[in-house]
Order: structure tokens, then C-alpha cells, then sequence
């Protein structure tokens, strides 16, 4: 695709991210979720936005079958689209942190790369990796879309932990395995390493 000349962002005249934040009276900040499928990363966001909500903080969660339904539905699951896929996400995830909201992004994300990646586009100070370490047994055993039985019998490809690879990150801000965790556990251990980061 050629790239677009003649464009003059006006990034100066706008209102900055501190504005933003002392009108939100808190700091952006993106929660990134990576882990296999069905390993609980989307029930995790969800609980945690609910509990921030309840403590006075404006969240957005940006949510892989969401995006994929909307602005990503021109994407399948070969290499080079979900780096597009993750580019666009955390496109879109600066916007929201830009704006001083506390981002929730839960995507698979599958390689050190992709995740580097997302961490360049959003600002490394801004961005906090949660691997959701549910192991493969135990995501294959919920199957909860009955994507893993699917896979198994070769009617999905490339299918992550499967029959495509999934890196394990390497140095997370924190690991939770809800195979162990309870949801409740999860969201008390995230509160604790979040709360500091978006209080003003
Ligand atoms: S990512 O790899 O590009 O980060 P993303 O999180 O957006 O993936 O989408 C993952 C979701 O898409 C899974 O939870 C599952 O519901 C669905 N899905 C469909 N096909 C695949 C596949 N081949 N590999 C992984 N997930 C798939």
C-alpha cells in the first residue's frame, strides 16, 4: 500500500493527555492480557473493569472477538495478520490511554514480537503485560467456544497451542493462572499492581 504524503497532524493545537487526565482525575494506563485461548483473559478484563468502575475509573476494554467482529474483520489468523491485527489494536488502545483511560486489552498475542510491537506503538512506560498462564489442558478442557475440539480434528488451522506456536513472555508484570486463581483472586492481585499506576 503507498503511503499517504501531504499530511499535517495537529497535534500541537489539540488538548494533551494531561488535560485529559486531571478532567478524568486519574492516569491512562493499558492492562495487556496475552495468553492462550480460553484461558480466561476476556473474563479477567471484564471482572477487573467492573471492579475499577466501581471505584470511580473510566476503562475501555478492547477485546479480541470484538475487534475481530468490527475493525479487524477483514483478518484472519496467518502470521502476517495478526501482527496487523495487534498493530491496529494498539493503534487504537494509544488513542484510548492518550485520552487518560485505564485500557484493558485481551488478545493471544502470540510472540515475543507482536507483543514488542504493541509495546513500541503504546509507550513501553505506559504498558503492563499479563500473561494469563492458564495451561493448555486446562483451556482445551473448558473449550468453551469449541474452537480446541475443532482444531484437534483439523477443521481450524493454524490454531493457536495447537497447530500454531505461542511464546511465553518472558519478564510479565504479573502471571495468573486461572486454573488455580479464582476470578475474585485474579482481580485483587491486578488492583493491587494497578491502582498505584492510575491513581492521581
Ligand atoms: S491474535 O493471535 O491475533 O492475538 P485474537 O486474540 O485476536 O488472536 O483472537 C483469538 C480468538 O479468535 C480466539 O479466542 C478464538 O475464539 C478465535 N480463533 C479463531 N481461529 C483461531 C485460530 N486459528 N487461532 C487462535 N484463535 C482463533
Amino acid at each position: 500500500m503507498e503511503k499517504t504524503n501531504h499530511i499535517y497532524p495537529i497535534f500541537d493545537r489539540m488538548m494533551t493527555r494531561t488535560d485529559k487526565e486531571e478532567l478524568l482525575g486519574q492516569r491512562g494506563v493499558m492492562i495487556w492480557f496475552t495468553g492462550l485461548s480460553g484461558s480466561g483473559k476476556s473474563t479477567i478484563a471484564m471482572a477487573l473493569e467492573r471492579e475499577l468502575h466501581r471505584q470511580g475509573f473510566l476503562c475501555r476494554i478492547l477485546d479480541g472477538d470484538n475487534i475481530r467482529s468490527g475493525i479487524n474483520n477483514n483478518l484472519g489468523f496467518s502470521e502476517a495478520d495478526r501482527v496487523e491485527n495487534i498493530r491496529r489494536i494498539a493503534e487504537v488502545g494509544k488513542l484510548f490511554v492518550d485520552t487518560g483511560i485505564v485500557t484493558l486489552a485481551a488478545f493471544i498475542s502470540p510472540s515475543h514480537e507482536i507483543r514488542r510491537m504493541a509495546a513500541n506503538i503504546i509507550g513501553e512506560k505506559d504498558f503492563v503485560e499479563v500473561y494469563v498462564s492458564t495451561p493448555i489442558e486446562a483451556c482445551e478442557e473448558r473449550d468453551v467456544k469449541g474452537l480446541y475440539a475443532k482444531a484437534r480434528r483439523g477443521e481450524i488451522k493454524d490454531f493457536t497451542g495447537v497447530s500454531a506456536p505461542f511464546e511465553v513472555p518472558e519478564h510479565p508484570a504479573l502471571s495468573l493462572d486461572t486454573s488455580v486463581l479464582s476470578v475474585e483472586e485474579s482481580v485483587a492481585k491486578l488492583m493491587e499492581m494497578i491502582l498505584p499506576k492510575i491513581r492521581k
